[in-house]
C-alpha cells in the first residue's frame, strides 16, 4: 500500500481549479460549431440554468427513495413527460445514468422476462447492424445472442430479413429512431408486429431521436410531410429508451427507459431481502444515483418547454436539411439514405473519404469517422446553425483537394481505412481493447 500518489498537504482550491483549467487547454472546442457529437448546447441562458438545478441537488442521492422525496417527485414527472413524448402516457419507467444503461436494462428485462414467461434458456436478441453497440455490451453482459438483421438499401432495418432471423429463443426485436450510424428511422410498425406474432417483445432505442423526433413530427406536419411511426404508440413496441442528455438538453448522466406496463417493468428491478445492511431494492444497474442530473433534467424541460424545443428543433433541422442540400450540390458527394432528423452521414464516390475528413479536420472541423460503408458523420443542433455556410466553403475546399487522390497510407484516415478493410473482425476488436488499454500507459504513448 503506498498512500504517496495523493499531494503530501492538500492544494488550495485555486491551483485545483488552476490545473483543471490546464488539463482542458486541450479539449475538443465544442462551442464554435466545429465538433458535431458529445455535447449538445442550447445556449448559455439554459445552461445556467441547467448548472444551478444540478447544484441545488449536488448532494443528494436517489438510492433511496425514500431519503429524498424532491428526487422521487422530480424523476415521476419527467417520466411522465417524456410518456406523453414517446406515444404512450400510461407508460412507466425508470431514469438512468445514459443510453447505454437504458439499453442495458431494456435487454435485461426482456431476458428476465423470457425465462420467466417461456423458459427460455439461451435468448437471442434481433438487432439491426446499425443498432448501438450498448445492445452488443448488453448480450455480452447478459448473456444474450446478438442476431444481426441486415440493412436495406435506404439504410433502415429489413423486416422481410428479420422474418426469417426470428426465432422461439428471440426475446426482443430491436429497432431505433433514429440509428446513429445514418439518422433513419427503422420500420417500427413492421419490426413491432412481427415480434407480435411471435408473441415475443419489441424495442425502440430513442436514445438519439426521442427529444426531437416529437418536435420534427410538428414541424413536417406544418409541411405537409409525416414522420414514420416510431414510438410507443406503434402496437407491438413494449419498451423504449430516450436520453435527455442529448436532444433534451439536460445535464450529462439523464437518459430513461420506459415500459408499456408495469409488470414488464418488474423485470428490471431487483430485490435483494437478506442482506445484513439491509432491505435492499434497486431499479437499474446504478446503485448510488446522483440528484444532479435528475433536476437538471426535470429543470431543462420545464425551463424550455413546448416552446423552446420547437424552437431548438426548427433550428437545428434547418441547419441540418441546409448542410444536407449543401453536400449534395458538391460533385462527388453523397447524403447516405434519406435521414429522418438532424442526423446524418455522407460519403465520397470520387475520392477517399476519410482523407476528406482529414482534409477537413485541418480546417478545424472534427467529423467522426463511419465505416461499412466509408463515410462521415454529423450530428446537428441549432448551436450549428451560424457556421452552415463555413462549413460547406471549406468542404469544397477539401473535396476539391483530395478528389481523385487514392487511399491514404497516414494520419486517421490510413487508420481507419486499415481497420475497415482488415477481415478479421475479431482482430479488430482487439486492436481496439489494446487501444483503451494504451491510453493509460505512459509506456505504449
Ligand atoms: C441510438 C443510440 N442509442 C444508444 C446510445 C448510447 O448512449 P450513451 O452514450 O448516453 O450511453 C447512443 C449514443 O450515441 C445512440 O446514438
Amino acid at each position: 500500500m503506498s498512500i504517496d500518489a495523493l499531494p503530501a498537504a492538500g492544494w488550495p482550491a485555486d491551483r485545483v481549479l488552476a490545473t483543471i483549467d490546464r488539463y482542458r487547454s486541450g479539449d475538443a472546442n465544442w462551442r464554435d460549431g466545429r465538433t458535431f457529437s458529445l455535447v449538445y448546447h442550447a445556449g448559455d441562458d439554459v445552461k445556467a440554468v441547467l448548472e444551478a438545478a444540478f447544484l441545488r441537488c449536488f448532494s443528494e442521492n436517489a438510492l433511496n427513495p425514500m431519503a429524498f422525496p424532491s428526487l422521487r417527485q422530480m424523476e415521476t414527472e419527467v417520466l411522465g413527460i417524456a410518456a406523453g413524448l414517446l406515444g404512450d402516457p400510461n407508460a412507466v419507467g425508470t431514469l438512468t445514468s445514459g443510453g447505454t444503461e437504458s439499453v442495458l436494462m431494456a435487454c435485461k428485462t426482456a431476458r428476465d422476462w423470457g425465462r420467466a414467461e417461456k423458459g427460455i434458456r439461451h435468448p437471442q436478441l434481433l438487432l439491426p447492424t446499425t443498432a448501438h453497440p450498448a445492445f452488443v455490451k448488453a448480450a455480452h453482459y447478459f448473456d444474450m445472442e446478438p442476431i444481426w438483421v441486415p440493412l436495406r438499401a435506404d439504410f433502415r432495418a429489413d423486416p422481410a430479413a428479420a422474418a426469417e432471423l426470428i426465432t422461439d429463443r428471440t426475446v426482443l426485436v430491436v429497432g431505433s429512431s433514429v440509428a446513429y450510424p445514418h439518422g433513419v428511422i427503422d420500420p417500427i410498425p413492421e419490426l413491432a408486429s412481427l415480434a407480435r406474432a411471435h408473441g415475443t417483445l419489441c424495442h425502440v432505442d430513442a436514445c438519439l431521436g426521442g427529444m426531437i423526433l416529437p418536435f420534427v413530427g410538428v414541424l413536417d406536419a406544418e409541411h405537409g410531410r409525416t414522420l414514420p411511426p416510431w414510438n410507443l404508440a406503434v402496437p407491438g413496441v413494449t419498451s423504449i429508451s430516450c436520453d435527455l442528455h442529448k436532444y433534451g438538453y439536460a445535464a450529462k448522466g439523464a437518459s430513461l427507459v420506459l415500459y408499456r406496463d408495469r409488470e414488464l417493468r418488474k423485470h428490471q428491478f431487483m430485490g435483494h431481502a437478506d442482506w445484513p445492511g439491509g432491505l435492499w431494492g434497486s431499479p437499474s444497474a446504478a446503485g448510488t444515483r446522483p440528484g444532479g442530473p435528475i433536476a437538471a433534467a426535470w429543470a431543462v424541460l420545464h425551463h424550455l418547454g413546448q416552446d423552446g424545443y420547437l424552437g431548438l428543433a426548427r433550428g437545428s433541422l434547418a441547419a441540418a436539411r441546409a448542410m444536407m442540400d449543401g453536400i449534395a450540390a458538391i460533385a462527388g458527394l453523397r447524403v447516405l439514405g434519406a435521414p429522418d432528423a438532424t442526423v446524418f452521414a455522407f460519403t465520397m464516390d470520387d475520392g477517399d473519404v476519410y482523407r476528406l475528413g482529414d482534409a477537413m479536420q485541418a480546417r478545424g472541423w472534427h467529423l467522426d469517422r463511419q465505416q461499412l460503408p466509408p463515410a462521415l458523420h454529423a450530428m446537428i443542433t441549432a448551436a450549428h446553425a451560424p457556421h452552415v455556410q463555413a462549413f460547406l466553403a471549406d468542404l469544397r475546399r477539401s473535396a476539391d483537394e483530395v478528389r481523385g487522390m487514392p487511399a491514404a497510407d497516414d494520419g486517421q484516415a490510413a487508420m481507419y481505412g486499415m481497420m475497415g478493410s482488415l477481415p478479421d473482425r475479431g482482430m479488430a476488436a482487439e486492436l481496439i481493447v489494446g487501444f483503451l488499454d494504451a491510453l493509460d500507459d505512459p509506456g505504449a504513448r
